[in-house]
């Protein structure tokens, strides 16, 4: 074989040779080109040599444009081209510079295109010099490009670090993985070299080449392949039938010298005017604008021995063309009229649902009843974070818990009733002698023995701003006449009282008084939901700064405005960091195991352990499974294009590959054991859905370890118990640190009562606060303490835990650092526990956390927690996109896109809250509905009518005589 090749080579060079002795002057190969190593014929040719001439040629163009965003995951510079950076010098060659950025952003290179547009299939080759190595962070290509997608690229970047320059190699706009391309350093030993081609220069390709000095570079583009060459050495082939995307329609032809700042190509860019130098240009290619006719025509007239050869260093000049050429080619459109009849159907079935939708809405009338239905109390258990407590006091005990329609004989034995508000109560009323509030806690004589919570938090003006479900429910235990106020006075200032008659009664008790002690604590107990309604708003600011302005959050970021320097470091360390999320973990732990601490019922823990996984799952699935839709047709396209304008490249989101990667990541988000990051990570919007993960793998440490405690009866031993436990899940970076720090604060709270005795002893309360104080304090500290000195405590305390894999300390490892953002940290958990320690103890706190707007969005939470991000990356990323467009400045356009985002997820709060609601709370509260519940007797099937409902009418006329006669026959 190989024998043969050369002897087809020798063959055909000294044809060649005796063709060029022929044609020594100016050729003309009217006949096209051949290409003896590759068997590849092309019709014409553009050929430029830069040592001969001091303009650019007819053929090309310089280009001149600056971009307003870039098509790019990581691309933080804008593209721009000047012809002025396009120059001549005088040792012959092309060079196209590239100016330093400006500080918006924008750095403009020099790029060339040729002005026919009708390049199909070709060979194109170049002699470049690359970017030199002093000036780091650029690349200089050589590019097809018809659209996104039908592009091809070669790019020579030398990166900041020279020893890490490459030539990639891309096709379709590939990702730019380094796998696509080859070192400088050891590009032409690993390559798949084609060792019988012999390249211009005239060396053979083995390999050697300096890529620092000039080059030959080269595409083969056919229809069945595309050759990427470099020195003369293959190094990478892609072939249509592994392929099917492949470049396949007619583009024009670019050479550009150009930096987006992207990490993953070519970084940079340079600070200082750097260039590329081309020597020459050979381009062989077939015409998409030459017709049939023509085509026919050429093939009569010429045989393949009359063509020229590509190899021959003779040849000058370009091949004529006519205006056609330049025109950009159209793909014909072809109208599937297959499509018409899907589309109708879609618009009738939507047409029909909007309309009965909107009939029942209308008919339902939910604004004449001031709780509209829409808006349902239920604190999202959530997940997310949260929830636990908070709920309680807010509300309804219903909620979660499954309330009276779900377990209509014993509402309040829900576990999640006890976990509500008995602490907050308790909390409000240090002194017994004054009477607090009141919460009316609903508990009738009959069932006072059932009842295990203390009422507070079920209060109606807890509920207020969202009461309509607490409505039904004392309706309900009303009418049952299971319900008085035992405690005298229903506090129920709430607004709730509209909704029925039936509930009148409660609400012209008189409204609640309550008083306090060392200071006047709060007469609310919903300071716990205005906590994690606070924590779910900063972290929904948190991700907005990330994804629109990252100098906020991110220290060393590029900045756009100075004050985003003040803003990183004056108030990200305080509020727009992780440590928030721990709040919500050592905040969900207490609806898990407040009714197992009070009665040790291990029912409780039962029922916690078998409504938490569905409890969070069912949202979460709903909510991915719709992300999955709206990615996949197209919602956050245009995430893509802000990373150019606002310079951050944290936000990414794709599509799930398979249906069976969604199953897979949902399932793995069930089991994965927390620390590592789910892989749906990357398929929703933010990767808030970690936590989910933490919160359930939390459930069964703190379900297992409650049982645990709860049998260690001496105080010390058991408080040894959780600091033992403390320091283990810390050592081990486990989130579990967390957990047991919300299972000893409720633990403290529940069977230790620690609030009232701190209330009644100020020499201790004090004290106490004030080292809570020094906690919050010292987690904010280490946050504050990088921006001024070289110390970062984060980094340092990262790396003293072990390496699970090998049992060393980070410090000898690879992992050594700053930790993930999804590991614990310990300046975190002091601050969690320092900050819930205080909004537990301090009325100050708790009042200001109490603010109506807080309470508001509780129960959205876990709405708002799921969904942010999927407003921010479509909504927010299109409105960017739109303003710059329009050349909107940055500033303004990142102002629109924060107010109007945040209308907007607003808005869809109470339209999509209830779905989640009803789809988590109420379906789980089923689930253990039917688990643990006798069903109900059997019944006939047309139960109450008589079995011979149907028997009967035989006997009457008609349908008796079609009947009868069946029968007979
Ligand atoms: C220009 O460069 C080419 C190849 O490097 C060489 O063959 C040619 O002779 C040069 N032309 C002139 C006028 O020097
Ligand atoms: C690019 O052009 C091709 C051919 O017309 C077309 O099929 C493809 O959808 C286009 N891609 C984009 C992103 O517009
Ligand atoms: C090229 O160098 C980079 C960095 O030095 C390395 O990660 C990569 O694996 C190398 N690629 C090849 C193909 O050798």
């Amino acid at each position: 074989m190989f024998y043969l090749q050369c002897l087809i080579f020798f063959l055909v060079s000294s044809f060649n040779v005796a063709a060029n002795v022929l044609n020594a002057e100016q050729k003309n190969c009217s006949c096209g080109y051949y290409d003896t190593g590759t068997e590849n014929f092309f019709t014409d040719s553009i050929i430029v040599y830069f040592n001969e001439t001091n303009s650019l040629p007819d053929t090309f163009l310089a280009e001149d444009y600056e971009h307003k965003y870039e098509k790019d995951w990581n691309a933080i510079y804008r593209q721009g081209a000047d012809p002025a950076n396009v120059r001549f010098n005088k040792s012959g060659s092309l060079q196209l510079f590239l100016s330093p950025p400006t500080k918006h952003h924008l750095v403009k290179g020099g790029s060339i295109r040729t002005r026919r547009r009708d390049i199909h299939h070709g060979s194109f080759r170049t002699f470049i010099k690359s970017p030199r190595r002093t000036l780091p962070g650029s690349a200089m290509s050589m590019i097809w490009q018809y659209n996104e997608t039908e592009t091809t690229e070669l790019s020579i970047m030398n990166t900041n670090n020279p020893s890490r320059a490459w030539v990639g190699t891309f096709v379709n706009g590939e990702f730019t993985t380094r796998n696509l391309g080859v070192n400088f350093t050891n590009a032409l030993n690993n390559s798949t070299a084609n060792r019988n081609y012999t390249t211009l220069s005239g060396f053979l390709g083995n390999g050697n080449v300096d890529l620092w000095e000039y080059a030959e570079y080269r595409m083969d583009w056919t229809k069945d392949y595309i050759n990427f060459y470099v020195g003369g050495n293959l190094t990478r082939s892609v072939l249509h039938k592994d392929n099917k995307g492949m470049p396949s329609v007619p583009s024009p032809f670019y050479f550009k010298h150009w930096s987006t700042g992207n990490r993953f190509s070519m970084e940079g860019p340079p600070n200082r005017e750097s260039v590329a130098n081309i020597g020459w240009i050979r381009m062989f290619f077939n015409s998409s604008s030459m017709t049939k006719d023509a085509r026919d025509k050429f093939r009569g007239r010429c045989l393949l021995t009359e063509a020229c050869s590509m190899n021959d260093i003779t040849l000058r000049g370009s091949t004529p063309y006519a205006a056609q050429a330049t025109k950009k080619w159209k793909q014909a459109k072809s109208e599937d009229p297959k499509r018409m009849p899907a589309v109708w159907i879609s618009v009738i079935c939507i047409s029909l649902s909007t309309f009965l939708l909107v009939h029942a809405f209308i008919r339902r009338a939910p604004w004449k009843r001031k709780s509209g239905p829409t808006i349902h109390g239920h604190p999202p258990v959530s997940a997310v974070e949260s929830s636990g407590p908070p709920k309680n006091p807010e509300s309804n005990p219903i909620q979660d818990s499954n309330s009276p329609f779900e377990d209509p004989k014993n509402p309040f034995e829900t576990p999640e009733h006890v976990l509500t508000s008995q602490d907050s109560l308790t909390l409000v009323h240090p002194s017994p002698g004054t009477s607090v509030y009141t919460g009316s806690t609903p508990d009738g004589p009959s069932r006072t023995a059932s009842i295990r919570f203390d009422s507070g938090g079920t209060t109606p003006c807890v509920i207020s701003p969202y009461s309509s479900n607490f409505n039904n429910t004392l309706e309900e235990l009303h009418s049952k006449g299971a319900y008085t106020a035992k405690h005298g006075n229903a506090a129920s200032k709430n607004s709730s009282g509209q909704t029925n008659t039936t509930f009148d009664a409660q609400s012209a008790l008189p409204p609640p008084r309550m008083t306090a002690h060392p200071p006047s604590p709060r007469q609310r107990v919903d300071y716990l939901a205005g906590l994690v309604a606070m924590c779910s708003i900063l972290v929904t600011v948190m991700h907005f700064g990330l994804t629109f302005v990252p100098a906020m959050i991110i220290p060393g970021a590029h900045e756009h405005h100075q004050s985003e320097h003040w803003a990183q470091q004056l108030i990200a360390p305080f509020i727009l960091n992780q440590m928030w999320l721990g709040v919500f973990f050592t905040t969900s732990v207490r609806f898990l195991v407040a009714g197992y601490l009070k009665n040790g019922n291990m029912e409780s823990i039962a029922k916690a352990a078998v409504r938490r996984t569905p409890r969070l799952m069912i949202p979460v699935t709903t909510v991915a499974l719709f992300e999955y839709f709206v990615i996949d047709v197209g919602a956050t396209t245009y995430l893509r294009y802000i990373p150019s304008i606002t310079w951050s490249t944290w936000p990414y989101v794709t599509r799930f590959e398979t249906i069976g990667h969604f199953i897979s990541g949902i399932l793995e988000l069930i089991y994965l054991i927390p620390n590592a990051v789910p892989q749906i990570t990357f398929n929703y919007c933010t990767g808030v859905l970690w936590t989910i993960a933490v919160q359930l793998q939390g459930s069964w440490l703190v379900l297992i370890g409650v049982i645990i405690v709860y049998e260690v009866k001496s105080p010390w031993k058991r408080m040894g118990f959780y600091v033992f436990a403390l320091i283990n899940h810390w050592y081990a970076q486990s989130w579990g640190s967390y957990l047991w720090f919300g299972l000893l604060l409720t633990d403290l709270d529940i069977t230790y009562k620690y609030k009232e005795w701190l209330h009644k002893r100020p020499f201790a309360y004090y004290p106490l606060i004030l080292s809570c104080w020094i906690c919050v304090a010292a987690g904010f500290a280490a946050n504050m303490i990088p921006n001024w000195i070289d110390f970062n405590f984060l980094t340092y305390e990262n790396n003293i835990h072990p390496d699970p894999n090998t049992g060393e300390p980070y410090w000898n490892t690879d992992k050594a650092g700053y930790p993930e953002y999804y590991t614990p940290r310990l300046n975190g958990l002091l601050f969690a526990a320092g900050m819930q320690a205080i909004v537990e103890l301090s009325p100050t706190v708790q009042w200001v956390l109490s603010l109506p707007f807080l309470l508001v969005l509780f129960p959205h939470i876990f709405t708002i927690y799921l969904l942010h991000g999927l407003v921010f990356w479509s909504w927010g990323s299109w409105l960017m996109i739109f303003m710059a467009d329009r050349n909107i400045g940055y500033s303004i356009s990142v102002a629109i896109v924060g107010v109007t985002s945040y209308m907007l997820l607003f808005l869809i709060l109470p339209i999509v809250t209830p779905i989640i609601e009803a789809l988590g709370k109420d379906t789980t509260a089923l689930v253990w509905m039917t688990a643990t519940e006798k069903s109900p007797p059997r019944r006939r099937t047309l139960f109450p009518f008589p079995d011979d409902l149907f028997a009967r009418r035989e006997h009457g006329d008609a349908a008796g005589g079609v009947a009868r006669a069946t029968r007979e026959r």
